[in-house]
Order: structure tokens, then C-alpha cells, then sequence
């Protein structure tokens, strides 16, 4: 069994410190194995706002794999190193993290994609060379392995290949943050195969739409996945949600709880 933590958009800079030290918390209590960020570490990827990040990621009670949100590249106002090194600062900041992290061990694998683009600000792209990344690293993975795809923008905002890309090529969860939203649920592919997507709200930050601030634990004993949603209460982190799914020959089918 393996807890995954799936945080996203921290925004620090924009972050409010009684959330980020009750998230830390909530985390110390349930102990995961792995974190998984799914971008917008910063709020304007300045040097300040990685040297907090980093400050956070150490404080963590697990490893972390972590890609670039749109928030993370290198300022639209600062357009020499956007159009040049758009992601100097991310791997400079945070130094020993990839943009194509992948995480491995015989229970998952989770492989994660940078779908930034530098020319725009808020949507993103599934490109061919993620696909084949995937599909190179599912190849070599142990094939019981709950595969794990993990990716900044959601589906509504990843243009290009659409997510059914995804689930073609057996990836079992993919996990995304950007709107700001929690939703949890099934996407439908080729040949009716299905993979779980979780859409994370923002943890820590301030920029708060029609969520509060929250975060998921994702409990992984396959065939089962049991994903609990953690919403902060203005105190502390408490279980909003649950939702639990299947793996079966057809598929992945939620199952009421
Ligand atoms: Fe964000
Ligand atoms: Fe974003």
C-alpha cells in the first residue's frame, strides 16, 4: 500500500502561513510515502518565492516529485528570459528537480509531464514527446505498478492531445491543479478504457476561487484507489470527500462508499 499526497498551486507569495503550517501538519499525521506537486510552486517565480518553496519541500515528512505550473516559468514582464530560459529559475531554485521527474518503486510509478508553454500564460499542451515519454517509461515499469501521470493543466486546458491520449496509454490516475478546483472522477478513452482524474484545489494560497484551500490523499492498494479530499476549515485540514474506485478487466469503476 503506498499514501500518495497530491498537492498544487502553493503560489507562495501569495500564501497564507497558518494554512501552510496546519497543510504541513495534516501531512505529519498521515504520513505519506510520496508528494506529488502538479505546479504553481510560486506566485511569480521570483528568487524569494522558490527560496519559500524549498523552505516548504523540506519541511515535508516525504520525498516530493514536483513539475513547473504556468506561475513557475520566468515572468511574461521579463520577456529576454521568458523567450530564452523560461525554466532557468525553476530548475536553478530548485535544484535536483527534473521537469520530467518520474518516481518509481513496485507499487507505483508516476511520471510527471511539463505542460507549460512559454508563449502563453494560462494554457498548456500535451505534446507528442510526452506521450512517447510515457509510453517509454510504462514499457519499463513493473507491469502490476499503479501508473501515475501528473501534469499541471487539466484537461479543459491542456490543449493538443486530449487526456484520452492518457488512458490509451494505460496510465491508471492522472493528477492536475491550474483552475484552482477540486474534482475527482473517471475519464472515458479508446475502447471505453478508463483512467481516475484528480484535480486539485490550491493548498496554501490566497488565490482561492470556489474552493477552500485543500489537498489530496491518495491511499493506493491495487486494484483499489481510495482518494480523500482535505479541505481547510480556517484550523485545521479535515476529510471533505471520499471517493474509492475499482480496477477491473473493463476498467476502473467508482464505487459508492
Ligand atoms: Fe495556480
Ligand atoms: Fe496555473
Amino acid at each position: 500500500m503506498r499514501i500518495v499526497a497530491h498537492l498544487s498551486d502553493l503560489h507562495f507569495g501569495r500564501t497564507d502561513a497558518a494554512v501552510v503550517d496546519g497543510l504541513i501538519a495534516d501531512l505529519a499525521r498521515h504520513k505519506p510515502d510520496l508528494a506529488i506537486i502538479s505546479g504553481d510552486l510560486t506566485q511569480r517565480a521570483r528568487a524569494s518565492q522558490f527560496t519559500e518553496a524549498r523552505a516548504f519541500l523540506a519541511r515535508l515528512p516525504c520525498p516530493a516529485v514536483i513539475v513547473p505550473g504556468n506561475h513557475d516559468l520566468a515572468p511574461i514582464y521579463r520577456p529576454l528570459s521568458r523567450l530564452l530560459a523560461p525554466r532557468a529559475r525553476f530548475r536553478r531554485h530548485l535544484a535536483g528537480h527534473d521537469v520530467w521527474p518520474i518516481w518509481t518503486d513496485e507499487e507505483i510509478v508516476a511520471i510527471g509531464l511539463d505542460s507549460t508553454r512559454p508563449f502563453r500564460w494560462t494554457s498548456g499542451k500535451l505534446r507528442t514527446r510526452h506521450l512517447d515519454h510515457i509510453q517509454r517509461v510504462v514499457t519499463a515499469s513493473n507491469g502490476a505498478a499503479c501508473r501515475i501521470a501528473f501534469l499541471h493543466h487539466p484537461h479543459t486546458h491542456a490543449f493538443g492531445h486530449s487526456f484520452e491520449a492518457l488512458v490509451r496509454r494505460d496510465i491508471d490516475l492522472i493528477l492536475t491543479g491550474h483552475v484552482h478546483h477540486a474534482h475527482v472522477g473517471l475519464i472515458t478513452g479508446p475502447d471505453n478504457a478508463t483512467s481516475i482524474l484528480i484535480q486539485a484545489t490550491t493548498a496554501c494560497s490566497t488565490r482561492l476561487r470556489a474552493d477552500a484551500n485543500g489537498y489530496g490523499l491518495i491511499h493506493i492498494d491495487m486494484p483499489h484507489i481510495d482518494v480523500a479530499l482535505q479541505g481547510w476549515s480556517g484550523e485545521a485540514f479535515h476529510p471533505i470527500g471520499r471517493f474509492r474506485f475499482e480496477k477491473r478487466p473493463d476498467g476502473w469503476a467508482e464505487l459508492t462508499i
